[in-house]
């Protein structure tokens, strides 16, 4: 056995097999052009992108470039973190043409993806403002789900769908019981980015209960997590996996590795 190999401690969810419950962040690996040394830093998935959709274009280099990459990392026997695939929108408003872009983004990217996030977090973005109005993430939630069903059917394969958004510490009386919506519009699962929060209490808390309020949908969370303590904290209040980025940017792949390693002992002791 390989001495430097991660203990395995793989997690179901989604329909899917994650070989251990720390991810890398959107925003680091945009283009999927890391995806060989992520997978040697130890994470269990990666998510690229946020890959923003111009559904106008009849042609984009870059989403050919990163096709390319994912062509390329999935023929490396090494590799076995999942994929997930962040889509977003740089249109101004949400409109048809905003739904088209995240439905372009889909079924590009269906082939190479374990699973989908539509990326509803970009700081100052139309999306992110919609979350905060329980009609307008519904009405959007469901336009995008509908694309999904279509697509589940004409490839006759199910990638499971998720949505991210970001959670600001003043919402946390009001957001959680909205983000139901998700689970009711027949998402897979859903992710929480918890952005500039005051305390780790407060985010366990409010973990727990959205959690509870969105009836145990999958849960991904990120946001300011750099132990495996913090990490193994948020697992047990209701999250079924976590994501990092400033850990890795900040401090580098060892420290990856460490976490993940501490994680899988400290899990088997106490989940
Ligand atoms: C430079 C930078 C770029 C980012 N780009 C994206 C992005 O494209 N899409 C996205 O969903 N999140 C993006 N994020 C947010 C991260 O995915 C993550 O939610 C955030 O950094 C909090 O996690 P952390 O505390 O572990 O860093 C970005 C963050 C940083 C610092």
């Amino acid at each position: 056995m390989d001495k430097h190999a991660l203990p395995s401690f793989p997690i179901n969810i989604m329909g899917l097999d994650f070989p251990n419950p720390v991810g890398l962040a959107a925003g680091f690996d945009r283009d999927g052009s890391q995806i060989n040394s992520l997978n040697k830093a130890g994470f269990g998935f990666i998510e690229l992108g946020t890959i923003n959709v111009n559904s106008e274009l009849e042609f984009d280099d870059e989403l050919e470039n990163i096709i390319r990459n994912l062509e390329y990392s999935k023929n490396q026997p090494t590799n076995h973190a999942l994929v997930g695939i962040s889509l977003g929108s740089l249109r101004d408003a949400i409109d048809e043409y905003t739904i088209a872009d995240y439905l372009q983004g889909m079924e590009k990217f269906w082939h190479y993806s374990d699973y989908i996030v539509i990326n509803l977090s970009r700081p100052g973005s139309s999306a992110r403002s919609e979350v905060n109005n329980k009609e307008g993430l519904r009405s959007l939630l469901q336009k995008i789900k509908q694309g999904h069903v279509e697509l589940c059917e004409k490839q006759g394969k199910h990638v499971p769908i998720i949505t991210k958004v970001a959670i600001e510490h003043e919402d946390r009386k009001t957001l959680p019981e909205a983000l139901n919506i998700a689970y009711e519009q027949g998402f897979d699962g859903l992710l929480i980015a918890f952005e500039h929060w005051p305390s780790s209490v407060d985010v366990i808390t409010t973990v727990r209960e959205i959690s509870a309020l969105t009836n145990k949908l999958p849960l991904i969370v990120v946001g300011g997590i750099k132990t495996e303590d913090e990490a193994l904290q948020i697992l047990n209040a209701g999250a079924n996996l976590v994501q990092c980025y400033s850990l890795l940017a900040d401090q580098g792949p060892t420290n990856v590795k460490n976490m993940v390693r501490e994680l899988a002992l400290k899990t088997k002791e106490n989940l």
